[in-house]
């Protein structure tokens, strides 16, 4: 099977976790770069999740890992910590001797894409700050890129940081703009409701399952992910939720997806009260479409992918004190 060449643009912290261990273990993945972009939680403790998840899966030191900007375009930053606390379940592990690469992740973005112009896949799992910096430093950034894959906005549906704004997309409205009016060629979104709140939430029963396999995977999975299902049945989501790996999964394994339409998809920037929204426009309006959506996933088999993921035995490169 030819692996599908990508790179990840994450907030490291929970899924995006997961995220990473499909782009390192799916066979059908082959990862070539992460991209660190600010987000979930603070920037520094989301370069050290991201090592962290590369150490679980035996493969620290194999993947670089590009840190970018640490700041939305015009905002301040916001953060999720409150749902996820530091993204890693309070794992650590010795970073003395990792040091990033000196090129910053935008200019990795520019010269990964130069490298292998139409080759590349982005899945970006973050608000889309590095990206939209990429497309105002190049204007042929985006016609490099082979597919773009998004974890971002809702469906004309409920938000998650406010009522009608997605994380993603309220953290850095302004960036989300910019890359939808970029001109990618093949666009993907999965967007927060309805679909992950419908077909890539893990129910308790079944999320026990997956920490219970065994596996250093597994536990680390469960330490990730603890804080995130009890913030999010806390305001009352029946379980884990997993968008940004759902978005690899979509991309590795097109299979899965059941229905998905192309939309014309804007995102407010100028009031504060809906900031970060999405507006997805469907062909009634006659709009030109900029991606397709993501409509619904096989949810069982979304659920399978992650529990094979979970059973590989790796071993992690050094050791994680708390694992
Ligand atoms: C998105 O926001 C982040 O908290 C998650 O990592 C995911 O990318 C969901 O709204
Ligand atoms: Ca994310």
């Amino acid at each position: 099977m030819a692996k599908i060449p990508i790179i990840i643009d994450t907030d490291t912290a929970q899924d995006d976790c997961v995220t990473i261990l499909l782009g390192l273990l799916d066979p059908a993945a082959d990862l070539r770069a992460i991209t660190m972009v600010a987000g979930n939680v603070a920037f520094e403790q989301q370069v050290a999740n991201a090592h962290l998840t590369l150490n679980v899966a035996g493969r620290l030191g194999q993947v670089p890992v590009f840190t970018g900007c640490r700041r939305p375009m015009l905002r301040e930053w916001a953060s999720a910590q409150d749902v996820h606390g530091d993204g890693s379940g309070g794992l650590s592990m010795d970073l003395a001797d990792i040091e990033a690469p000196d090129e910053h992740a935008v200019n990795a973005l520019l010269r990964l894409t130069a490298e292998a112009s139409g080759e590349l896949s982005i899945i970006a799992i973050g608000p889309l700050t590095n990206l939209a910096t990429a497309v105002v430093m190049d204007r042929s950034f985006a016609g490099r890129v082979k597919r773009l894959y998004i974890m971002g906005g809702s469906n004309n549906g409920r938000g998650n940081i406010t009522p009608s704004a997605e994380f993603n997309f309220y953290v850095d409205p302004d960036a989300a703009q910019i890359v939808l009016d970029a001109g990618f060629a093949d666009v993907h979104m999965v967007p927060w409701a309805p679909l992950t709140l419908r077909d890539a939430t893990i129910a308790r029963a079944d999320y026990d399952r997956l920490c219970a396999i065994g596996t250093p995977l597994a536990r680390f999975f469960q330490r990730i992910c603890d804080a995130t299902i009890d913030y999010d049945e806390s305001v009352g989501v029946d379980g884990s939720t997993h968008p940004d790996s759902l978005t690899l999964a979509v991309l590795l394994h097109p299979e899965l997806v059941r229905e998905e339409a192309p939309y014309r998809v804007d995102v407010e920037t100028a009031s504060e009260l809906t900031r970060g929204m999405s507006t997805m426009a469907w062909e009634k309006f006659g709009l030109a479409p900029n991606a397709r959506v993501v409509e619904a996933v096989d949810p069982a088999a979304f659920r399978t992918l992650l529990h094979d993921l979970l059973s590989i035995p790796t071993a992690p490169t050094r050791p994680i004190a708390g694992l």
